[in-house]
Protein backbone atom coordinates (compact mmCIF):
# COMPACT_ATOMS: atom_id res chain seq x y z
CA UNK A 1 0.00 0.00 0.00
CA UNK A 2 0.94 3.66 -0.71
CA UNK A 3 2.20 5.94 1.92
CA UNK A 4 -0.99 8.81 1.49
CA UNK A 5 -0.36 12.69 2.70
CA UNK A 6 -3.13 13.83 4.75
CA UNK A 7 -1.81 16.85 5.56
CA UNK A 8 2.20 18.12 5.80
CA UNK A 9 3.99 15.88 7.56
CA UNK A 10 1.09 13.47 8.29
CA UNK A 11 0.88 10.77 7.15
CA UNK A 12 -1.20 7.52 6.49
CA UNK A 13 1.27 4.27 5.97
CA UNK A 14 -0.93 1.64 7.30
CA UNK A 15 -2.16 -1.51 5.14
CA UNK A 16 -5.40 -2.02 3.61
CA UNK A 17 -6.13 -6.09 3.79
CA UNK A 18 -8.82 -6.26 0.95
CA UNK A 19 -9.15 -10.35 1.42
CA UNK A 20 -9.90 -10.50 5.02
CA UNK A 21 -13.62 -12.01 5.22
CA UNK A 22 -13.48 -12.61 9.15
CA UNK A 23 -12.14 -11.07 12.25
CA UNK A 24 -11.86 -12.57 15.66
CA UNK A 25 -12.69 -15.78 13.75
CA UNK A 26 -16.20 -14.40 14.33
CA UNK A 27 -17.03 -11.10 12.49
CA UNK A 28 -17.67 -11.42 9.19
CA UNK A 29 -16.43 -8.66 6.65
CA UNK A 30 -17.41 -8.63 3.43
CA UNK A 31 -15.86 -5.43 2.62
CA UNK A 32 -12.23 -6.27 3.90
CA UNK A 33 -10.74 -3.73 6.48
CA UNK A 34 -7.37 -1.64 7.19
CA UNK A 35 -5.22 -1.56 10.07
CA UNK A 36 -4.16 2.31 9.73
CA UNK A 37 -1.15 3.42 11.34
CA UNK A 38 -0.24 6.96 10.79
CA UNK A 39 3.13 8.82 10.83
CA UNK A 40 3.66 12.47 12.58
CA UNK A 41 6.97 13.90 11.60
CA UNK A 42 7.30 17.05 13.85
CA UNK A 43 10.48 19.47 13.83
CA UNK A 44 11.69 17.53 16.24
CA UNK A 45 10.33 14.49 17.19
CA UNK A 46 8.73 12.04 14.89
CA UNK A 47 5.77 9.79 15.77
CA UNK A 48 4.38 6.63 14.84
CA UNK A 49 0.66 6.22 15.76
CA UNK A 50 -0.26 2.51 16.31
CA UNK A 51 1.07 -0.26 13.72
CA UNK A 52 -0.36 -3.15 11.64
CA UNK A 53 -1.96 -6.41 12.56
CA UNK A 54 1.35 -8.51 12.28
CA UNK A 55 0.36 -10.45 8.86
CA UNK A 56 0.70 -6.55 7.60
CA UNK A 57 4.08 -5.82 9.07
CA UNK A 58 5.61 -5.85 5.39
CA UNK A 59 3.52 -2.86 4.24
CA UNK A 60 4.07 -0.72 7.29
CA UNK A 61 8.16 -1.40 7.58
CA UNK A 62 7.80 -0.66 3.58
CA UNK A 63 6.01 2.83 3.87
CA UNK A 64 8.41 3.54 6.42
CA UNK A 65 11.24 2.90 4.47
CA UNK A 66 9.37 4.97 1.68
CA UNK A 67 8.93 7.97 3.97
CA UNK A 68 12.88 7.59 4.71
CA UNK A 69 12.26 7.53 8.04
CA UNK A 70 15.30 6.52 9.86
CA UNK A 71 14.57 7.02 13.67
CA UNK A 72 11.23 7.36 15.75
CA UNK A 73 11.02 9.12 18.91
CA UNK A 74 7.54 7.49 20.19
CA UNK A 75 5.17 4.71 19.11
CA UNK A 76 1.87 5.85 20.09
CA UNK A 77 -0.12 2.63 21.55
CA UNK A 78 -3.80 3.60 21.45
CA UNK A 79 -4.89 -0.04 22.00
CA UNK A 80 -3.44 -3.64 23.11
CA UNK A 81 -5.10 -5.38 20.22
CA UNK A 82 -3.19 -7.19 18.17
CA UNK A 83 -4.34 -5.75 14.53
CA UNK A 84 -2.53 -2.20 16.17
CA UNK A 85 -0.15 -3.65 18.23
CA UNK A 86 1.05 -6.62 16.77
CA UNK A 87 3.95 -4.83 14.90
CA UNK A 88 5.12 -2.60 17.48
CA UNK A 89 8.09 -5.59 18.73
CA UNK A 90 9.05 -5.39 15.51
CA UNK A 91 9.10 -1.67 15.18
CA UNK A 92 11.15 -1.72 18.22
CA UNK A 93 13.78 -3.89 17.24
CA UNK A 94 14.41 -2.04 14.10
CA UNK A 95 14.05 1.53 15.76
CA UNK A 96 15.71 0.31 19.40
CA UNK A 97 15.84 4.12 20.59
CA UNK A 98 11.55 4.16 20.18
CA UNK A 99 9.57 4.49 23.49
CA UNK A 100 6.02 3.16 23.03
CA UNK A 101 3.94 6.05 24.33
CA UNK A 102 1.19 4.84 26.46
CA UNK A 103 -1.62 4.54 29.24
CA UNK A 104 -0.58 2.40 31.98
CA UNK A 105 -3.19 0.12 31.42
CA UNK A 106 -2.58 -0.29 27.58
CA UNK A 107 1.57 -0.49 28.66
CA UNK A 108 0.42 -3.99 30.93
CA UNK A 109 -2.17 -5.30 28.29
CA UNK A 110 1.22 -5.00 25.81
CA UNK A 111 3.24 -6.64 28.12
CA UNK A 112 1.40 -9.27 28.90
CA UNK A 113 0.28 -10.34 25.05
CA UNK A 114 3.18 -8.79 23.30
CA UNK A 115 6.01 -9.31 25.51
CA UNK A 116 7.53 -6.00 25.72
CA UNK A 117 9.83 -5.26 28.17
CA UNK A 118 8.71 -2.91 30.69
CA UNK A 119 11.96 -0.37 29.68
CA UNK A 120 10.39 0.33 26.10
CA UNK A 121 7.52 2.53 28.02
CA UNK A 122 6.58 6.21 28.54
CA UNK A 123 3.63 6.15 30.50
CA UNK A 124 0.84 9.29 30.09
CA UNK A 125 -2.16 10.70 31.90
CA UNK A 126 -5.04 11.33 30.32
CA UNK A 127 -4.98 15.00 28.85
CA UNK A 128 -1.42 14.87 28.99
CA UNK A 129 0.47 16.57 25.91
CA UNK A 130 4.21 15.50 24.16
CA UNK A 131 5.57 17.75 22.17
CA UNK A 132 7.32 16.89 18.76
CA UNK A 133 8.41 20.48 18.13
CA UNK A 134 6.00 22.44 16.14
CA UNK A 135 3.23 19.68 16.79
CA UNK A 136 1.27 18.68 20.11
CA UNK A 137 -0.35 15.64 20.92
CA UNK A 138 -2.93 15.44 23.74
CA UNK A 139 -3.99 12.18 24.92
CA UNK A 140 -7.78 11.58 25.85
CA UNK A 141 -8.21 8.10 28.04
CA UNK A 142 -11.43 6.88 26.26
CA UNK A 143 -11.84 3.32 28.47
CA UNK A 144 -14.26 0.68 26.90
CA UNK A 145 -14.31 1.02 23.05
CA UNK A 146 -14.37 -1.84 23.13
CA UNK A 147 -11.40 -2.75 25.48
CA UNK A 148 -10.76 -1.28 29.11
CA UNK A 149 -7.33 0.46 27.87
CA UNK A 150 -8.18 2.21 24.89
CA UNK A 151 -6.80 6.54 24.55
CA UNK A 152 -6.94 9.29 21.55
CA UNK A 153 -4.82 11.62 20.30
CA UNK A 154 -5.62 14.59 19.35
CA UNK A 155 -3.13 16.75 16.72
CA UNK A 156 -3.71 20.39 18.04
CA UNK A 157 -1.89 22.45 15.54
CA UNK A 158 -3.65 20.11 12.41
CA UNK A 159 -7.07 19.17 14.40
CA UNK A 160 -6.92 15.89 13.74
CA UNK A 161 -8.11 13.25 16.15
CA UNK A 162 -6.86 9.40 16.00
CA UNK A 163 -9.77 7.73 17.59
CA UNK A 164 -8.15 4.08 17.22
CA UNK A 165 -11.06 1.64 16.86
CA UNK A 166 -13.98 4.16 17.31
CA UNK A 167 -15.63 5.41 14.63
CA UNK A 168 -14.05 3.52 12.27
CA UNK A 169 -15.36 1.03 9.65
CA UNK A 170 -14.27 -2.58 8.02
CA UNK A 171 -13.83 -1.52 4.67
CA UNK A 172 -10.75 -1.78 2.38
CA UNK A 173 -10.68 1.11 0.01
CA UNK A 174 -7.35 2.94 -1.75
CA UNK A 175 -9.34 6.22 -0.77
CA UNK A 176 -7.51 7.39 2.54
CA UNK A 177 -10.50 9.75 3.07
CA UNK A 178 -14.47 8.90 3.13
CA UNK A 179 -15.79 9.61 -0.44
CA UNK A 180 -18.46 7.53 -1.04
CA UNK A 181 -20.77 8.35 2.61
CA UNK A 182 -23.54 6.08 1.73
CA UNK A 183 -21.05 3.06 1.64
CA UNK A 184 -18.84 4.25 4.57
CA UNK A 185 -21.96 5.01 6.56
CA UNK A 186 -22.76 1.26 5.93
CA UNK A 187 -19.67 -0.14 6.76
CA UNK A 188 -19.57 2.10 9.82
CA UNK A 189 -22.55 0.95 11.11
CA UNK A 190 -21.73 -2.48 10.51
CA UNK A 191 -18.76 -1.98 12.58
CA UNK A 192 -20.53 -0.11 15.58
CA UNK A 193 -23.05 -2.92 15.88
CA UNK A 194 -20.30 -5.78 15.96
CA UNK A 195 -17.90 -4.22 18.04
CA UNK A 196 -19.14 -1.20 19.59
CA UNK A 197 -22.76 -1.71 20.80
CA UNK A 198 -22.21 -3.43 24.09
CA UNK A 199 -20.97 -0.47 25.28
CA UNK A 200 -23.15 2.64 24.00
CA UNK A 201 -22.69 3.97 27.71
CA UNK A 202 -18.99 4.61 27.42
CA UNK A 203 -19.23 5.70 23.75
CA UNK A 204 -22.09 8.41 24.85
CA UNK A 205 -19.55 9.65 27.10
CA UNK A 206 -16.93 9.59 24.49
CA UNK A 207 -18.91 11.80 22.14
CA UNK A 208 -19.64 14.00 25.05
CA UNK A 209 -15.57 14.50 25.75
CA UNK A 210 -14.47 15.10 22.26
CA UNK A 211 -17.25 18.05 21.77
CA UNK A 212 -14.92 20.86 22.91
CA UNK A 213 -12.52 19.74 20.60
CA UNK A 214 -11.99 21.69 16.87
CA UNK A 215 -11.80 18.77 14.36
CA UNK A 216 -10.83 19.18 11.04
CA UNK A 217 -10.40 14.92 10.68
CA UNK A 218 -11.32 12.15 12.53
CA UNK A 219 -8.34 9.40 11.28
CA UNK A 220 -9.65 5.91 13.00
CA UNK A 221 -7.34 2.68 13.14
CA UNK A 222 -10.06 0.60 10.10
CA UNK A 223 -11.38 2.51 7.50
CA UNK A 224 -11.08 5.71 5.88
CA UNK A 225 -10.33 9.31 7.37
CA UNK A 226 -13.21 11.56 7.84
CA UNK A 227 -12.81 15.28 6.39
CA UNK A 228 -16.33 15.84 7.71
CA UNK A 229 -16.29 14.59 11.00
CA UNK A 230 -19.87 15.53 11.79
CA UNK A 231 -20.52 12.91 9.11
CA UNK A 232 -19.70 10.00 11.72
CA UNK A 233 -20.03 11.76 15.03
CA UNK A 234 -23.78 12.28 14.17
CA UNK A 235 -24.16 8.79 12.91
CA UNK A 236 -22.89 7.75 16.53
CA UNK A 237 -25.09 10.28 18.22
CA UNK A 238 -28.47 8.53 16.17
CA UNK A 239 -26.67 5.13 17.12
CA UNK A 240 -26.07 5.81 20.87
CA UNK A 241 -29.67 7.30 21.27
CA UNK A 242 -32.03 5.79 23.08
CA UNK A 243 -34.43 6.07 20.46
CA UNK A 244 -35.90 3.46 18.44
CA UNK A 245 -37.32 2.73 15.34
CA UNK A 246 -40.64 1.20 14.64
CA UNK A 247 -38.93 -2.13 13.42
CA UNK A 248 -38.74 -5.96 14.00
CA UNK A 249 -35.99 -7.94 13.52
CA UNK A 250 -36.79 -11.83 13.09
CA UNK A 251 -34.28 -14.21 13.51
CA UNK A 252 -35.50 -17.93 12.56
CA UNK A 253 -34.93 -20.95 11.31
CA UNK A 254 -37.09 -23.72 9.93
CA UNK A 255 -36.23 -27.37 9.02
CA UNK A 256 -39.82 -28.98 7.69
CA UNK A 257 -41.66 -25.21 7.10
CA UNK A 258 -43.80 -24.80 9.98
CA UNK A 259 -41.63 -22.16 11.41
CA UNK A 260 -41.16 -20.51 8.19
CA UNK A 261 -45.67 -20.20 7.46
CA UNK A 262 -45.77 -18.71 10.72
CA UNK A 263 -42.87 -16.31 10.35
CA UNK A 264 -44.09 -15.41 6.32
CA UNK A 265 -47.84 -14.77 8.12
CA UNK A 266 -46.09 -12.88 11.25
CA UNK A 267 -44.12 -10.91 8.63
CA UNK A 268 -47.33 -9.77 6.94
CA UNK A 269 -49.52 -9.10 9.75
CA UNK A 270 -46.72 -6.19 10.48
CA UNK A 271 -46.32 -5.13 7.28
CA UNK A 272 -49.98 -4.51 7.07
CA UNK A 273 -49.85 -2.60 10.26
CA UNK A 274 -47.55 -0.76 8.89
CA UNK A 275 -43.96 -1.95 11.01
CA UNK A 276 -40.83 -2.82 9.20
CA UNK A 277 -39.59 -6.11 9.32
CA UNK A 278 -35.86 -7.16 9.00
CA UNK A 279 -36.39 -11.49 8.73
CA UNK A 280 -33.05 -13.46 8.87
CA UNK A 281 -32.77 -16.87 7.85
CA UNK A 282 -30.13 -17.98 10.01
CA UNK A 283 -29.14 -21.01 8.17
CA UNK A 284 -28.08 -18.26 5.39
CA UNK A 285 -27.47 -14.88 6.84
CA UNK A 286 -24.59 -12.78 7.85
CA UNK A 287 -24.25 -12.26 11.36
CA UNK A 288 -23.01 -8.96 11.13
CA UNK A 289 -26.37 -8.11 9.16
CA UNK A 290 -28.55 -9.17 11.95
CA UNK A 291 -26.06 -7.16 14.60
CA UNK A 292 -26.93 -3.95 12.18
CA UNK A 293 -30.64 -4.55 11.98
CA UNK A 294 -30.51 -4.24 15.97
CA UNK A 295 -28.87 -0.96 16.64
CA UNK A 296 -32.14 0.74 15.86
CA UNK A 297 -34.90 -1.57 16.22
CA UNK A 298 -37.63 -1.32 18.75
CA UNK A 299 -38.36 -5.39 18.76
CA UNK A 300 -37.05 -8.70 17.95
CA UNK A 301 -39.07 -11.65 17.62
CA UNK A 302 -37.73 -15.20 17.64
CA UNK A 303 -38.75 -17.98 15.87
CA UNK A 304 -37.44 -21.74 15.89
CA UNK A 305 -38.59 -25.47 15.58
CA UNK A 306 -37.95 -27.36 18.54
CA UNK A 307 -34.98 -29.46 18.16
CA UNK A 308 -34.82 -32.21 20.79
CA UNK A 309 -36.65 -30.58 23.56
CA UNK A 310 -35.25 -27.03 23.05
CA UNK A 311 -34.37 -24.28 20.52
CA UNK A 312 -32.38 -24.85 16.97
CA UNK A 313 -28.74 -24.48 18.13
CA UNK A 314 -28.66 -21.69 15.14
CA UNK A 315 -30.90 -20.00 17.18
CA UNK A 316 -29.59 -20.40 20.74
CA UNK A 317 -25.96 -19.36 18.94
CA UNK A 318 -28.07 -15.85 17.55
CA UNK A 319 -29.77 -14.58 21.01
CA UNK A 320 -26.85 -15.10 22.82
CA UNK A 321 -25.13 -12.72 20.08
CA UNK A 322 -28.04 -10.71 20.13
CA UNK A 323 -27.94 -10.73 23.96
CA UNK A 324 -24.43 -10.14 23.94
CA UNK A 325 -24.54 -6.79 21.93
CA UNK A 326 -26.86 -5.05 24.20
CA UNK A 327 -29.09 -3.42 21.72
CA UNK A 328 -31.41 -0.84 22.88
CA UNK A 329 -34.45 -2.94 21.96
CA UNK A 330 -37.42 -2.37 24.23
CA UNK A 331 -39.52 -6.03 23.34
CA UNK A 332 -39.25 -9.37 22.80
CA UNK A 333 -41.08 -12.13 21.83
CA UNK A 334 -40.78 -16.14 20.49
CA UNK A 335 -42.57 -17.57 18.24
CA UNK A 336 -41.83 -21.16 16.54
CA UNK A 337 -43.25 -25.00 16.59
CA UNK A 338 -43.01 -28.40 17.94
CA UNK A 339 -44.39 -31.88 17.83
CA UNK A 340 -43.98 -33.48 20.71
CA UNK A 341 -43.09 -30.66 23.70
CA UNK A 342 -39.84 -29.25 24.95
CA UNK A 343 -38.87 -26.12 26.90
CA UNK A 344 -38.05 -23.59 23.74
CA UNK A 345 -39.48 -20.36 25.75
CA UNK A 346 -37.66 -20.74 29.02
CA UNK A 347 -34.48 -21.78 27.10
CA UNK A 348 -34.72 -18.75 24.65
CA UNK A 349 -35.66 -16.13 27.75
CA UNK A 350 -32.80 -17.97 30.14
CA UNK A 351 -30.23 -16.65 27.65
CA UNK A 352 -31.98 -13.06 27.11
CA UNK A 353 -30.56 -11.81 30.67
CA UNK A 354 -28.84 -8.81 29.63
CA UNK A 355 -31.65 -7.03 27.54
CA UNK A 356 -33.98 -4.88 29.45
CA UNK A 357 -36.94 -5.62 27.49
CA UNK A 358 -40.58 -6.45 28.10
CA UNK A 359 -41.57 -9.71 26.84
CA UNK A 360 -44.79 -10.04 24.83
CA UNK A 361 -46.84 -13.46 24.80
CA UNK A 362 -45.22 -16.09 22.36
CA UNK A 363 -46.86 -17.88 20.07
CA UNK A 364 -45.89 -21.59 19.85
CA UNK A 365 -47.87 -24.30 17.83
CA UNK A 366 -47.94 -27.95 17.67
CA UNK A 367 -47.04 -29.33 14.68
CA UNK A 368 -48.17 -27.23 11.15
CA UNK A 369 -49.96 -24.06 11.78
CA UNK A 370 -53.71 -23.98 11.74
CA UNK A 371 -56.32 -21.02 11.41
CA UNK A 372 -56.28 -20.35 15.05
CA UNK A 373 -52.59 -20.83 15.60
CA UNK A 374 -52.47 -17.49 12.42
CA UNK A 375 -55.00 -15.55 14.40
CA UNK A 376 -52.96 -15.98 17.32
CA UNK A 377 -49.84 -14.32 15.25
CA UNK A 378 -52.29 -11.64 13.99
CA UNK A 379 -52.98 -10.86 17.77
CA UNK A 380 -48.79 -10.75 18.31
CA UNK A 381 -48.94 -8.08 15.79
CA UNK A 382 -51.77 -6.16 17.13
CA UNK A 383 -50.12 -6.45 20.25
CA UNK A 384 -46.49 -5.62 19.34
CA UNK A 385 -47.98 -2.27 17.52
CA UNK A 386 -50.06 -1.32 20.53
CA UNK A 387 -47.06 -1.51 22.59
CA UNK A 388 -44.75 0.77 19.86
CA UNK A 389 -47.78 3.12 19.70
CA UNK A 390 -47.86 3.67 23.22
CA UNK A 391 -44.32 4.07 23.57
CA UNK A 392 -44.61 6.43 20.45
CA UNK A 393 -42.08 4.29 18.76
CA UNK A 394 -44.38 4.50 15.60
FE1 LIG B 1 -9.16 -2.89 15.76
FE2 LIG B 1 -10.03 -3.53 18.93
O1 LIG B 1 -8.94 -3.60 17.46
Amino acid sequence: MAVREMKPDVYSVGAIDWDRRLFDELIPLPDGTSYNSYVIRGSEKIALIDTVDPTKEYELLSNLEKLDIKSIDYVISHHAEQDHSGTIPKILELFPDAKVLTNPKCKNMLIDLLLISEDKFITVNDTETVSLGNKTLEFIFAPWVHWPETMFTYLKEDKILFTCDFLGSHLATSNVFATDETKVYESAKRYYAEIMMPFRTSIKKHLERIKGLQIEMVAPSHGPVYLKPDFIINAYKEWVSDDVKNEVVIPFISMHGSTRKMVEHFMNALIERQIIVKPFNLSKTDIGELAMALVDAATIVIASPTVLVGPHPNVVYATFLANALRPKLKFASVIGSYGWGGKMIEDIKGVLTNLKVEVIEPVIVKGFPQEHDLKALERLADEILKKHKENKIF
